[in-house]
């Protein structure tokens, strides 16, 4: 994570030189095209000429952070599980014959830990918005998710919950899981999730995603699956928070609310607050804060 943030100002340093050296090359080039001998019909666009200007300032232009707008239309959502099972999992539900034999005796019958996962935040939520799909970003051995299955099902609520996370940890996270086992350099987290997820009968309510965040949330964008709720709690260094809050909120239903942890951390240098603070004031959205947790409700 502190790799990740040395890179980002290495990187900014860099951006200011090469961005006045690619402005010189674009003036150079402007006058070489105006220049006498071949006089030109049409003057450059005028809109061309601020975003010349622009270009000096280049690593504060968030044009560039941008993530495209458009996703597919939404996907009704009686029909958000089983596109899911169809669009990743070849129609097939993963909980079907779980667990294979080769990792029965590694699993623990549930092995649950989160942090900050029992908080009122999700109460409140749920009550608020009775989300018929909440996508999770960020769910490790899925806490959360269990909590929130408990919730929609004490308010009767038809609630899907996509988990996405690539179900890798963290490179040594081992160290603090000691009794987590591995095969193959394959640590088993996603097996580990959904035996947890079995074992509070939840495996129609609960789909994990088991790919990166930033290409899931891609996707459902393409695929037109929209939340209600999405919490957004993986990487908690400022590029991977904002990446995240970003292509969540793409995906997010008018009316639904994006949501996530750790607003408080100081780790990866405040990366979250900083994410977040910074897409509110873009979008010009205000953060509420429940617990540990920030909050922000869709235009
Ligand atoms: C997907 O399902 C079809 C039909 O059941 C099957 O023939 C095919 O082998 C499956 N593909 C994978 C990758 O499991
Ligand atoms: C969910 O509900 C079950 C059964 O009522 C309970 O045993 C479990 O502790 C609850 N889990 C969470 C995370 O709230
Ligand atoms: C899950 O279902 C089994 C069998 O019906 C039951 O014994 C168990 O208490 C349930 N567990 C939870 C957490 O609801």
């Amino acid at each position: 994570m502190k790799e990740g943030q040395k890179k980002l100002t290495a990187l900014l340093k860099l951006a200011k030189p090469i961005a006045y050296v690619i402005l010189l090359l674009f003036t150079y080039t402007l006058g070489y095209l105006s220049s006498p001998p071949t006089p030109s019909p049409s003057p450059p666009s005028s809109s061309a000429v601020p975003s010349l200007l622009q270009l000096p300032n280049l690593p504060t232009q968030l044009d560039h952070f941008r993530v495209t707008t458009h996703c597919a239309d939404p996907v009704p959502s009686q029909l958000v599980r089983q596109t899911i099972l169809d669009l990743v999992f070849n129609s097939t539900s993963p909980f079907i014959n779980f667990p294979p034999p080769h990792v029965t005796k590694l699993l623990r019958a549930k092995r649950v830990k989160g942090w900050g996962s029992n908080g009122a935040v999700f109460e409140h939520l749920i009550k608020k918005v009775k989300p018929r799909t909440i996508i999770e970003v960020g769910t490790f051995l899925g806490a959360s998710a269990i909590h929130m299955v408990n919730l929609t099902r004490m308010l009767n609520l038809q609630t899907q919950i996509l988990c996405v996370d690539d179900f890798r940890g963290w490179p040594g996270f081992q160290d603090r899981f000691k009794d987590m086992k591995m095969i193959n350099g394959d640590v088993l987290l996603m097996y580990q999730f959904m035996q947890n997820i079995a074992s509070a009968n939840a495996t129609e309510s609960v789909l994990p995603i088991p790919f990166s965040s930033g290409s899931v949330l891609d996707k459902l964008c393409t695929w037109g699956v929209f939340g209600d709720l999405i919490e957004v709690d993986a990487g908690h260094d400022f590029n991977s928070a904002w990446s995240d809050i970003n292509r969540a909120y793409r995906i997010l239903r008018p009316g639904g609310v994006l949501f996530g942890h750790d607003y408080f951390t100081a780790a990866d240098n405040r990366g979250v607050k900083r994410a977040v603070t910074l897409f509110a004031k873009v979008y010009g959205l205000k953060i509420k804060l429940d617990g540990q947790h920030w909050v922000i409700y869709s235009a």
